[in-house]
């Protein structure tokens, strides 16, 4: 999955699992799940937990887990289960419903205005352009930038921070890695503690200062806890946004430009951009893998798993399963098929409306004023990731 040839095309990966079976043995221990189904019941399950600092500590090799880039993840919302986890979703809600998504709209079309623009004088000026870098990878940093508040000064500093912090969220990640993912949790650490301490002292009526107002209330005298709480909550959202969103950005239009029928057709029947955005997440999910721990002695799939097992839940095989989306390696705009590309049950993605709203605007957009566009090369560049898929570079270019 990491080389390069699995990267640009990981179809035939996800087919030789799937061949293998619902649940595959990993060599390191654990289990693969790649069928639809029991992806979805493992996500779903109240016997499936995420992998916690407490089952970290129960690990043969607890110091693996105790990499310092290692643990600060281990304290975000993705890796606390109940009570915790029901604690911070709650005080969280909805986080873009309704009318959050109708306030932050105008904001997403202005960053998508601008932003094409750059693409435009990219293209005039070189005839050619690096649609992941002009475009893809800052869309998503204007957009929550603009809804929590962060100085536009700030945006190229968080996103090299995170790019080097990922690290310690992949599966197997190699000592240099984490050496990397600890020196950029340290920048992460400095930035947001420094804009937590600065909004604290200029509260107004943005979100951050609402989540400002709730946790100091929440652990009133123990401004620590409030603290401890905040950072991780503003730096999980801020990072959780970004990378993903920019993939998805990418992927979207690598697979529309992939047949210039395509993105022809989808121009003629603008009405379909949100089915192009569907089966891009289902064809492509820019996350590969997510892992849950089984919280007591139990059976997948006819498979015994023990209490405290590891199973790594493969979106991608889940999402191409033929029994679940017929003909799965099909693009097909029309399919009407479903995916688990944001997760399931109570970790279900709390970004999933926004990065929809980020997707279908760009790509309307798009449409009409490059109507033309095309790949400039056989396809993306991809940095060798097993967890959180990233496209480094997306030439397109115009007839
Ligand atoms: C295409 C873009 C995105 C993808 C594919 C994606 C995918 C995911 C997945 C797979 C999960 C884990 C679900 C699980 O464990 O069952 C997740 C969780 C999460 N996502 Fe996203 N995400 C995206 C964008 C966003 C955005 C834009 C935000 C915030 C603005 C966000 C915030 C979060 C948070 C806070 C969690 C943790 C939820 C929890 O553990 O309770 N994500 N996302």
């Amino acid at each position: 999955m990491r080389s390069p040839e699995g990267q640009r095309n990981p179809l035939p990966v996800y087919r030789a699992f799937r061949e293998l079976g619902d649940v595959v043995p990993a060599p390191w221990g654990g289990w693969f799940v790649t069928g639809f189904d029991l992806a979805n019941q493992v996500l779903r399950g109240r016997d499936w937990l995420t992998p916690d600092i407490a089952w970290q500590e129960r690990r043969p090799d607890p110091e693996r887990w105790r990499a310092p880039a290692t643990r600060e993840m281990s304290h975000t919302l993705s890796r606390l289960n109940a009570p915790d986890h029901t604690t911070q979703r709650r005080a969280l809600g909805n986080l873009f419903g309704r009318s959050t998504l109708e306030a932050v709209r105008p904001g997403v079309e202005e960053h998508v205005d601008t932003l094409l623009d750059d693409l435009e004088r990219a293209l005039l000026a070189h005839g050619e352009a690096d649609f992941a870098t002009v475009v893809a990878d800052r869309l998503p940093i204007r957009t929550v930038g603009g809804w929590l508040g962060l100085a536009e000064e700030d945006h190229e500093r968080i996103l090299d921070f995170t790019h080097r912090q990922v690290f310690a969220q992949e599966l197997l990640p190699t000592r240099s890695q984490l050496a990397v993912s600890e020196a950029a949790t340290l920048e992460m650490r400095a930035y947001f503690t420094g804009l937590l301490r600065h909004r604290r002292a200029h509260l107004g009526e943005d979100v951050l200062s609402g989540w400002i107002r709730y946790w100091d209330e929440w652990h009133a005298g123990d401004r620590e806890a409030a603290d401890r709480v905040l950072y991780h909550l503003t730096m999980f959202v801020t990072i959780a946004s970004l990378e993903t969103t920019a993939t998805l950005l990418s992927s979207s239009v690598a697979l529309l430009l992939a047949d210039p029928a395509r993105w022809r057709w989808l121009r003629e029947h603008p009405g379909h951009v949100g089915d192009a955005v569907e089966e891009a997440l289902r064809h492509d999910p820019p996350i590969w893998l997510n892992s849950r721990v089984a919280a007591k002695d139990t059976v997948l799939g006819g498979v015994r798993v023990a209490q405290d097992s590891v199973v790594h839940v493969l979106f991608g095989a889940a999402n191409h399963d033929p029994r679940h989306n017929p003909d799965p390696e099909t693009f097909d705009i029309l399919r009407g098929g479903s995916q688990l590309t944001f997760g399931g049950g109570v970790h279900y993605c709390l970004g999933a409306a926004l990065a929809r709203l980020e997707a279908t605007t760009l790509l309307t957009r798009m449409l009409k004023r490059f109507p033309t566009l095309r790949a400039a090369t056989d396809g993306p560049e991809y940095a060798p990731r097993m967890v959180f898929r990233r496209i480094t570079s997306l030439k397109v270019t115009r007839s």
